[in-house]
């Protein structure tokens, strides 16, 4: 699936960037290809227009902003959240401003100190409710922003698969010598996604004794993972102890080929017990592990099930398909591939899930 040419797949809420970056002045961020300048405006509230100005197309992220709007570097043209050009200053202060100088807005809202934004007026599901955000008994650990050259549905189906954890992580917590994946016990599916529980037993190397404050060389750990379509999910982890996290990954489609990994944690615990930093560190070890894996497969994961092979464990990234697959036909898509397999996929409809 080509993420970019699924116009539904713009209906949905994406994480984009860090509140606090906005305090550096106007942002820049791609998503579904579509370039975005990002500001808080007079309210203090994040803003969201293309990042082209009706001008002469300058972009208007190399700006400033100026009472909340924001100035584009060519002509100084100001531009308010809702893309109405609201200074000229060529223009003689009596002459009103075009209605037609105006640039198109888009759906921005914080949520869990990032800006979120949708491409579309209709959003389809809400944002994604995390009530240990506003649990005081959670602390709130930032942990990932980057760019990944991986396709959503790669990334996110990663997520989901316990099959290779004991060997992509054989250095920080895989047990090669336990390679079956643990059974999935229920599944169930929502509006937005899905939710599915298992648990693992684990290798709980040093690195991470302390900051489970678990001294054993393994551990149990009880997984609830819920995906939220397309490319977003929490894990929450519960151990013996009675610690919890909660982690938010969310693989925003830059375009095709990329991902941003936006990641953050919510845990029980407190500093003194477990310091963010080694955390994060802990972290940093099993993503990149996954990273090394998910630049190498190929972006356009496709969505019918007879062009790769299967296992039990898969079964998450199946139901994802299908899912998918069915949001495309509930909105008369086809499924999009790369130009040398886009034939064959527009006159093989999609697979009827079974
Ligand atoms: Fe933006 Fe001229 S290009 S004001
Ligand atoms: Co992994």
């Amino acid at each position: 699936m080509l993420t970019t040419q699924q116009p539904v797949l713009r209906r949905f809420w994406y994480p984009v960037i860090p509140l606090e970056n906005l305090l550096n002045g106007p942002q820049s961020f791609t998503l579904l290809e579509q370039p975005l300048v990002l500001w808080l405006d007079q309210n203090g509230k994040p803003a969201a227009l293309a990042d082209r100005c009706c001008h002469r197309s300058a972009q208007l992220s190399k700006g400033t902003i100026k009472n909340g709007c924001v100035r584009c570097p060519y002509h100084g043209w100001e531009f308010d959240g809702n893309g109405s050009c609201t200074t000229v200053p060529q223009l003689d202060p009596n002459t009103a401003i075009p209605k037609t100088y105006r640039v198109t807005a888009f759906q921005c809202v914080e949520r869990y100190g990032y800006v979120w934004v949708c491409l579309d007026d209709h959003p389809l599901q809400p944002i994604p409710d995390i009530p240990q955000f506003a649990d005081p008994n959670f602390r709130f650990i930032h942990e990932f922003y980057e760019p990944w050259k991986v396709g959503g549905l790669r990334a996110i189906e990663n997520s989901f698969d316990s099959a290779h954890g004991h060997f992509v992580h054989a250095s920080s917590w895989g047990d090669q010598s336990n390679p079956q994946p643990p059974p999935i016990d229920e599944v169930t599916e929502t509006d937005f996604g899905f939710v599915m529980q298992h648990w693992l037993e684990v290798l709980n190397p040093d690195l991470q004794k302390k900051n489970l404050g678990i001294a054993a060389e393994k551990t149990i750990r009880t997984n609830e993972r819920t995906w939220y379509m397309p490319f977003a999910r929490t894990l929450r982890i519960q151990y013996p102890n009675g610690l919890e996290h909660l982690i938010f990954t969310a693989y925003t489609p830059i375009d095709d080929q990329h991902s941003q990994v936006i990641q953050f944690c919510l845990r029980n615990d407190t500093e003194a017990e477990a310091k963010a930093a080694d955390i994060i560190a802990f972290d940093r070890q099993v993503t990149l592990e996954d990273r090394v894996i998910l630049e190498g497969t190929d972006y356009d994961a496709p969505l019918s099930l007879s062009e790769e092979q299967h296992m039990a464990s898969d079964r998450p990234g199946i139901l994802m398909r299908r899912r998918l697959a069915k949001l495309l036909r509930d909105h008369g898509e086809v499924e999009q591939r790369r130009s040398d397999l886009s034939q064959k996929r527009l006159v093989a409809p999609i697979e009827k899930p079974v």
